[in-house]
């Protein structure tokens, strides 16, 4: 049978590859690199940088608080990085900053087409404008709101991909997520044993829904209908 070798490169570009280590170890993730579905690699931006300390950041011009990444060292890496992409029609430079376009399962849909994203995480104050501007093709946030740096919002933005790569989670769309008629799917509450538990002496018992016991499943689907979000 006919397998294509890697479905997704993600290249992550920061100054603390760290922060991935455990997460790429853990769970579907690790079980997709291991299927080789998906590679995960963490790129120190640091060793593009040209001088002996390993300079990587710079005061802003027009002054201000804090430090700003550098163009350079962020322009050889995915120079570096692109070279490694069998097509380049399927590959993505994302930078991650609060003023890029909000992320949803959408734009994740048409990611999890793509053989390579290159995703460049900003720290400190910012990142010098000219990587928005000529190195990223999309800029991207996970929501209103100023993280300390891109790479939470990368494993966001990893895990809704690599979710929606076929053999990721198992198989396709299974169990929890009924597909509706678009190519959306609704999330339900969800319970599991006990059907009763007891959270202590004087307090009410927490029950799970009688019908999800009833093996009544037209009453099934419509209540999981009615309480659950349809992600789109
Ligand atoms: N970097 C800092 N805050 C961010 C956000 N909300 N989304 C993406 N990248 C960020």
């Amino acid at each position: 049978m006919y397998r294509p070798f890697v479905f997704m490169k993600f290249d992550i570009i920061t100054i603390f590859p760290e922060i991935f280590a455990s997460w790429s170890k853990e769970s579907l993730i690790a079980r997709a690199q291991k299927k080789k579905l998906l590679k995960i690699k963490a790129h120190n931006l640091r060793k593009w940088a040209k001088d002996r300390h390993k300079t990587v950041d710079d005061r802003p011009f027009g002054g201000g608080l804090g430090m700003v990444l550098k163009v350079e060292p962020i322009f050889k890496a995915v120079q570096k990085l692109k070279g490694r992409s069998r097509t380049p029609s399927k590959r993505k430079v994302i930078l991650f900053t609060p003023r890029g376009k909000k992320f949803n399962q959408k734009m994740a849909y048409k990611f999890s087409k793509l053989e390579q994203m290159i995703l460049i995480c900003g720290r400190y104050e910012g990142v010098d404008e000219r990587v928005a501007k000529h190195i990223a093709d999309e800029k991207v946030s996970i929501g209103d709101y100023d993280l300390m740096g891109g790479e939470v919002a990368a494993m966001i933005v990893m895990e809704t991909v690599a979710r929606l790569i076929p053999g990721v989670i198992g198989k396709p769309q299974l169990l929890k997520e009924r597909i509706t008629k678009s190519r959306g799917f609704i999330e339900y509450p969800q319970y599991t044993r006990p059907e009763v538990f007891d959270p202590g002496k004087g307090k009410k018992k927490w029950r799970a829904p009688k019908v999800l016991l009833s093996g009544h499943h037209k009453k099934i689907d419509a209540r999981r209908q009615k309480l659950g979000k349809v992600i789109e």
